[in-house]
């Protein structure tokens, strides 16, 4: 496959979504400066809870992983139909869903508002919206016409900078210039025309394997299970998520698999520089005592210094290893057709 060729990159990926992929850092300036109509005033609510599915549902992960160590009330993000027990008028609720058609995200939401919560929408239209404006919530609408996963920057991005706008947690304009600019050169360097082809020689080694991504810490949990839900929707392919230290406790265990199955397996471990010295003990002793039996082994290090630009730019290094890998797979990164056709099937049985 000739990557660095733009007429056979646009025959194999006709929607464009390398150029998506490449967007990302200015997307991620874009959602920052986007507002909510009406401007969610300053408050103090009791905990955080997003709701969303499939890649709109990411962000809310993203967010309480960014604020696990920051924020003073708890936050959670939750995909079902339900919001959870606990909400009620001192909840603060972003209810996310880019089509704004999503019937879970629609269900808890309508959930969630007749509790009294608070609640806050990102979409870029649908039911959702309307529904927002009926309720007078206030509303964050993102551009049209992307698919869902693709609008990563700006599913994400509006909550932290609404939490920093109305004081719940500390402003995070600095750390999204430093973000977008270490997510530039993460883009830069590792897509088609870029320098380093490291992430293009990964997507290779990962033909006919099942990538197995692990996050060396819980703060990049969330991208470990990004990378494998692009692996599924762009490369539509099957893959594995876990994080350390919790996979200790169990899925090493699951590593006395049998040799054959053993070898079709391609281990990714996401690393931190700033991640405690302990997990990377651990890591070192697992990778001796139980990934010694996989095909392959990568790790990928996060870029840049603030936790934004260090979550951002590893997602956006395995949205690039996920677009490789769908093009040297002759697969169109862009269709999702199980996912829209479930959708029509479960919309012909009946609204919820
Ligand atoms: C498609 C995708 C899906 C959707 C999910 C929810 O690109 O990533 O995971 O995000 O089916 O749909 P929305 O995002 O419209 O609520």
């Amino acid at each position: 496959m000739e990557f660095a060729n733009p007429k056979e990159r646009h025959r194999r990926d006709p929607s464009g979504m390398l150029d998506l992929i490449l967007r990302f850092p200015q997307m991620c300036a874009e959602a920052w400066a986007l507002p909510a109509q009406p401007e969610l005033p300053a408050l103090r609510p009791q905990h955080i809870v997003a709701l969303g599915m499939g890649g709109s549902g990411i962000g809310g992960d993203m967010l309480r992983a960014l604020l696990y160590d920051e924020a003073s009330v708890p936050v959670t993000s939750t995909k079902e139909y339900r919001a959870p027990a606990f909400v009620g008028p001192g909840s603060l609720i972003f209810a996310c869903s880019y089509s704004g058609n999503t019937e879970e995200t629609l269900a808890a939401y309508d959930d969630a508002a007749a509790r009294g919560a608070r609640c806050v929408v990102i979409t870029s239209g649908g039911e959702l919206l309307r529904r927002a404006k009926e309720r007078r919530h206030p509303a964050v609408v993102v551009p049209p016409g992307l698919p869902p996963r693709a609008a990563l920057a700006y599913m994400f991005l509006p909550m932290l900078a609404l939490l920093g706008r109305a004081g719940i947690v500390r402003s995070y304009d600095a750390e999204l210039r430093e973000a977008v600019s270490a997510v530039k050169g993460t883009v830069e360097r590792l897509g088609p025309d870029g320098s380093d082809s490291s992430a293009r020689r990964l997507a290779e080694a990962l033909v006919g394997r099942i990538p197995v991504v692990y996050s060396a810490l819980p703060f990049l949990e969330p991208a470990a299970q990004r990378w494998k839900d692009q692996f599924n929707e762009n490369a539509k392919t099957f893959a594995v998520w876990n994080t350390f230290p919790e996979l200790n406790h169990n899925e090493t265990v699951g590593w006395g698999v049998d040799p054959a199955l053993a070898r079709v397996i391609h281990v990714i471990i996401l690393r931190d520089p700033r991640e405690p010295a302990r997990l990377g003990q651990r890591v070192t002793i697992t990778k001796e005592l139980a990934f010694r039996k996989a095909a392959g082994l990568d790790e990928i290090a996060s870029e840049g210094e603030g936790r934004l630009a260090r979550l951002l730019s590893i997602i956006a290094h395995g949205d690039l290893v996920s677009w490789y890998l769908a093009l040297l797979r002759g697969v169109d990164p862009t269709p999702v057709a199980v996912i829209e056709d479930l959708k029509k099937r479960l919309a012909e049985t009946g609204a919820v």
